[in-house]
């Protein structure tokens, strides 16, 4: 099995010396470091990278070189995975759900400081496990916003009015207090950032303390075809507007979640095609597999390529629907696909910006499962 360990200039160079049957998922590493240091460069405050939207090391490496060194984790293993792979990381231990002990053994293996709650009864649950003195403890707020694809304030986050009486809670603990919420995912619009500011900036005039750190989450998206969002720097641009007048301590710091922004670009996925049907083509992976996020609302496709014996394969195109090798029904990607119109059994597609909740996903299901993953070191996935 080739691993990460394996170099090639480019796909075209891989194509032309393999013919891989399973699955083959490319990693572009100086794209990730890319966009780890346009993200740390332009956000105005500390940027913790979402480990759930990537966790394999391949993506995790070169966004610690591309200065990411905050990680915002939801769980132990997610945090194990972090600290081994880079001595001077800070993991955050961001969800208000925590298997039993977690909290514990993050403090007492991993000296991670950071814990979260959205409920008065989740407080008391961390300060059973924690030494509460050492640790800042966030109280995450709900917010939501109509260009959010994703809503993350169902489940979690109190309502803004309950959050002082949280934060009192926290206080009483001995622990600092802080703020946190998110927007959601994929977040089309920076308005909506500049909208959860303004609530924050209600319930902060509401405590009686000035807090240090206020993290306003993830969402930061991606543009995919058929879905244009704005640049990256137009939504620094409304965090920056809008936290400069906040009522926040002096040293204070504003803390962000990218998953998505920082997973998806350095990544592609090259797939088979195993059968051809008129204009149904039946792939080697699937909506089990690293397609699984199309099921949500959001971007429906990612850009795609075809390719034949380790050459582009271009030509006159036509609309084919994409279907996954496993027996469900339900193994179909959305919408239709413009590919050549002779394309056959035995070409590849490549899927470019395939890096977020993708390989983080899927699942074996039906004995789909590839663990091919190799390293190209020049050019870009399809865009
Ligand atoms: C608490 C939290 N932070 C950050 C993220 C990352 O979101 P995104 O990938 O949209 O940036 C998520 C996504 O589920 C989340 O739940």
């Amino acid at each position: 099995m080739d691993d990460v360990s394996q170099p090639y200039a480019s796909v075209a160079e891989f194509l032309q010396t393999h013919r891989p049957a399973e699955p083959v998922y490319c990693v572009f590493p100086h794209e990730y470091e890319g966009i780890a240091r346009r993200f740390v460069g332009g956000f105005p405050g500390r940027v913790l990278y979402a480990v759930k939207a990537n966790d394999y090391p391949f993506a995790l490496y070169p966004i610690v070189a591309g200065g990411v060194r905050h990680f915002d984790c939801a769980s132990l293993p997610e945090i194990n995975t972090v600290m081994s792979l880079c001595d001077d990381a800070t993991c955050y231990f961001m969800t208000p759900v925590r298997l039993r002990g977690t909290a514990a053994a993050a403090q007492s293996n991993f000296g991670v400081r950071h814990f979260l709650v959205d409920h008065p009864s989740g407080i008391s649950l961390l300060a059973d496990e924690i030494d509460m003195s050492k640790t800042v403890v966030f109280a995450r707020m709900a917010v939501s916003h109509e260009s959010a694809m994703m809503n993350l304030s169902k489940r979690f986050g109190a309502p803004p009015d309950d959050v002082p009486e949280i934060i009192a809670g926290i206080i009483a603990t001995g622990a600092e207090p802080a703020l946190a919420f998110n927007v959601g995912s994929s977040v089309t619009s920076p308005d909506a950032y500049s909208h959860s500011l303004n609530v924050a900036r209600e319930v902060l005039e509401r405590i009686p303390t000035k807090i240090r750190f206020l993290d306003i989450g993830g969402g930061f998206p991606k543009s995919y075809p058929g879905f244009p969002v704005p640049s990256l720097d137009d939504y620094f641009s409304a965090i920056t507007r809008h936290i400069a007048s906040l009522p926040l301590a002096e040293n204070a710091e504003i803390l962000g979640e990218p998953g998505r922004a920082l997973a998806a670009p350095g990544m592609s996925a090259i797939v088979e095609v195993c059968l051809r049907k008129e204009d149904r083509l039946f792939l080697n992976d699937g909506m089990y597999g690293i397609f699984w996020e199309l099921r949500f609302k959001g971007h429906d496709r990612y850009p795609v390529k075809a390719w034949r014996d380790g050459q582009p394969l271009e030509g006159e195109e036509r609309a084919f629907r994409l279907f996954g090798p496993t027996c469900d029904s339900q193994d179909e990607l959305p919408g239709d696909v413009e590919l050549p119109a002779d394309i056959r059994p035995g070409d590849h597609l490549e899927f470019g910006n395939i890096g977020a909740y993708s390989l983080s996903g899927r699942t074996a299901f039906n004995g789909f499962y590839s663990e091919q993953i190799i390293t190209i070191t020049e050019g870009r996935p399809p865009q």
